[in-house]
């Protein structure tokens, strides 16, 4: 780890209450970045941990579907450290989980607005201060089910296969304004919320997949990983860096998946 990589840099996380963000962060803070974090709510340890490694954090109350919030919250980032170097886009929900014929309809709608729109939302509103400033390095998180179709996840998966898309697009956008944009899919990645969440509800939807005992789809699940083992939430930070930094100057438009060999 290099502790001056991103010195004097300034990266907003979104989801910054999360899991992924807050690893993502405090790795960020640690290698000198200041940072911005957004959420719904509940960043205040987060805040704290991040300040422990001595850079600036500020947390902002933002949801990320309602594009005036995301305007005026990019506005007060834009005031607090006045410029924006980097972006991790990261806020996301995973949805219920059920076939298609059965999907519920509101919870289609409510996953789209939040993972795609809402990833839409702040990539507008923060790639317009980073074309005037020429220059700005984003990262989104995508996710394996936006590569594979993942049964039961009709919403999710179209939200994430969508994000991918959106990444590729955007990094042809902005290319001659010296921004780069890719994105990251991680796999099957626990112990913790999504991954117990995403076992019972398999387990509960009932499909030709997978069994309907929750330790026995946890098996089934890393016996499709190549690596024989879900991935740890640590293990994504390393690469969000990487793709924030110099080292990757000429790698815009990529989509790296982060699922042992998925
Ligand atoms: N954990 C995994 O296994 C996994 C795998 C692949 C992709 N992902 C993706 O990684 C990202 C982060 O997930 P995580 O695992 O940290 O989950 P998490 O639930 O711990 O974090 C997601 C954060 O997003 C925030 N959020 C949700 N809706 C929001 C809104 N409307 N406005 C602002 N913030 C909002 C939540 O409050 C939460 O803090 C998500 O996009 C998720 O889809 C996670």
């Amino acid at each position: 780890m290099d502790k001056e990589r991103f010195l004097k840099k300034v990266c907003i996380v979104t989801g910054g209450a999360g899991e992924i963000g807050i690893s993502t962060a405090i790795r960020l803070a640690q290698e000198g970045a200041d940072i911005a974090l957004v959420d719904l709510k509940g960043m205040e340890k987060a805040i704290e941990r991040i300040k422990k490694t001595g850079v600036r954090c500020i947390g902002y109350t933002c949801n990320v579907t309602n594009y005036s919030e995301v305007e005026k919250t990019v506005a007060a980032i834009r005031a607090d450290f006045s410029h924006i170097d980097m972006l991790f886009n990261n806020a996301g929900i995973q949805g219920e989980f059920s076939q298609i014929h059965t999907y519920p309809v509101e919870d289609f709608h409510k996953v789209i607005e939040v993972n795609l729109i809402g990833a839409f939302h702040v990539l507008r509103a923060v790639s317009a201060v980073m074309v005037e400033q020429k220059f700005g390095v984003i990262v989104n998180t995508a996710s394996m089910a936006g590569v594979g179709g993942p049964v039961n996840m009709a919403a999710y998966g179209a939200s994430k296969f969508a994000l991918v898309g959106l990444t590729q697009t955007a990094s042809k956008d902005l290319a001659l304004y010296n921004i780069r944009v890719n994105s990251i899919s991680p796999g099957y990645m626990g112990p913790g919320y999504m991954w117990d969440r995403q076992v019972d509800l398999q387990a509960l939807a009932g499909s030709q997949y997978y069994d309907k005992d929750r330790n026995v789809v946890a098996k089934q699940m890393v016996s499709e990983v190549p690596l024989r083992r879900y991935g740890s939430i640590d293990e994504i930070p390393g690469t969000v860096a990487y793709l924030m930094s110099d080292d990757a100057s000429f790698i815009t438009g990529v989509n790296i998946k982060i699922s042992g060999g998925i």
